[in-house]
């Protein structure tokens, strides 16, 4: 069970494999790509449970996997960890015709990207997605990047694998509260641009997050085309790009207010911004109140926070956050972009938002 869809990007284009079983798949799948050794980086928690299928199937392809395990979290995607990364690459002896695999969630994805994208002028690699989040949107695209003091992603470069292999059946490992934040992903998809996707998800989500297999490849599937085609129109987000990241001014306002800290996972917050986001939209008379109260049942039912006060310990401060998205926005001419909505699957950018209807909004 499995499908495929097509990134095109001219040279550059390379294909998503999403479905069960495909991890054992790997070696026969990058063998056109890769020759001799292939590093493949990974971190400690995804090592433990699904290493050792892919180094076996790579055995299989004739290939010689060469395991490099980081330590899990946002912490590994810094200066000093990209430069012991590269440093183990290169003692390996990898050429300029070496590939790297991948393996794991965004936090593997972003820092062997990066290091495969500046590792003599540039290697190929193969992104093995093991988390959801991973598998909907970090694995698709092609954006890599590590964090500075300054803040998150400051540093990066795009770098298209040569291929993304999304086995589903790796999601059964992983902790429910990453599958859920992984999750606001895709709503995001159906919120942003597809409604009837959405719709569907008001049905089947629940079915398909306790691990119905057929449910949970149509909704991958599904996000990762989506992501996949508005990628396809615009690589480098000078426009249409932009639209999926629908809730995340919000969030990325609502992650700094807790400290990046484990108290709100990136999806959490970006469930709480698609909230806020389109109770802006209402407020501004854009989008009728009652899409904003569907996207609020739906992330509900699927046990998703759904806005300030579901934040845990004390209630996020409208000052500090808005303090956060002028900082965030300084960048653009001072003025707040914020992706907006006329109703659900109609997302838009719009670039001159009032601060005063998102301070009602904050403290409403
Ligand atoms: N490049 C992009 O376009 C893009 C897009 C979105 C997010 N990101 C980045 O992605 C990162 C977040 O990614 P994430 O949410 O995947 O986090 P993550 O990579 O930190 O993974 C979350 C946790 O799950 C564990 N894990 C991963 N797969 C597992 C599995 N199958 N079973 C058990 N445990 C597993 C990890 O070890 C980690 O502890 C952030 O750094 C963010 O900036 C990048
Ligand atoms: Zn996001």
């Amino acid at each position: 069970m499995s499908e495929q869809i097509r990134v095109g990007l001219d040279e550059r284009s390379y294909t998503i494999h999403v479905g069960s079983r495909l991890l054992e798949r790997t070696g026969a799948l990058v063998a056109q790509f890769a020759h001799g050794l292939v590093p493949v980086v990974t971190d400690r928690h995804v090592a433990q449970f699904h290493l050792e299928p892919v180094a076996a199937s790579l055995r299989a392809a004739g290939l010689n996997p060469e395991p490099i395990v980081l330590e899990p979290g946002e912490g590994t995607k810094r200066f000093a960890e990209l430069e012991r990364l590269l440093d183990t690459l290169l003692d390996s002896g990898l050429d300029r015709e070496g590939f790297i695999v991948a393996l794991g969630g965004g936090v593997i994805g972003d820092i062997a990207g990066f290091a495969a994208a500046v590792l003599k002028r540039g290697i190929s690699w193969a992104q093995v997605p093991t988390t959801l989040l991973a598998q909907v949107d970090s694995s698709v695209g092609g954006k890599t990047a590590i964090n500075t003091r300054q803040g998150k992603n400051l540093v990066g470069v795009f770098h298209q694998p040569r291929i993304v292999i999304a086995d589903i059946d790796v999601l059964r490992t992983l902790p429910r509260r990453e599958l859920l934040s992984g999750y606001a992903e895709i709503a995001k998809y159906g919120a942003l641009g597809d409604a009837e996707f959405f719709a569907w998800l008001e049905v089947c989500a629940n079915a398909a997050l306790a691990g119905g297999a057929e449910k949970r490849l149509y909704m991958v599937a599904r996000s990762c085309r989506m992501k996949a085609e508005i990628v396809g129109r615009d690589e480098r987000e000078s426009g249409e790009r932009a639209l999926l990241n629908l809730g995340h001014t919000f969030a990325h306002a609502l992650e700094a207010a807790t400290g990046y800290s484990d108290r709100l996972l990136h999806g959490e917050a970006v469930a709480i911004g698609m909230v806020l986001a389109f109770r802006l939209s209402a407020e501004l008379g854009l989008a009728p109140a009652s899409d904003c109260e569907r996207l609020k049942r739906h992330l509900s039912a699927v046990s998703l926070p759904v806005g300030l006060a579901d934040v845990p310990g004390e209630r996020p401060d409208a000052e500090t956050l808005i303090g956060h998205m002028m900082q965030d926005k300084k960048a653009k001419d001072g003025k707040l972009t914020f992706i907006l909505a006329r109703g659900l699957g109609r997302a838009f950018i719009a670039p001159d938002v009032p601060i005063g209807a998102v301070r009602a909004v904050l403290t409403a």
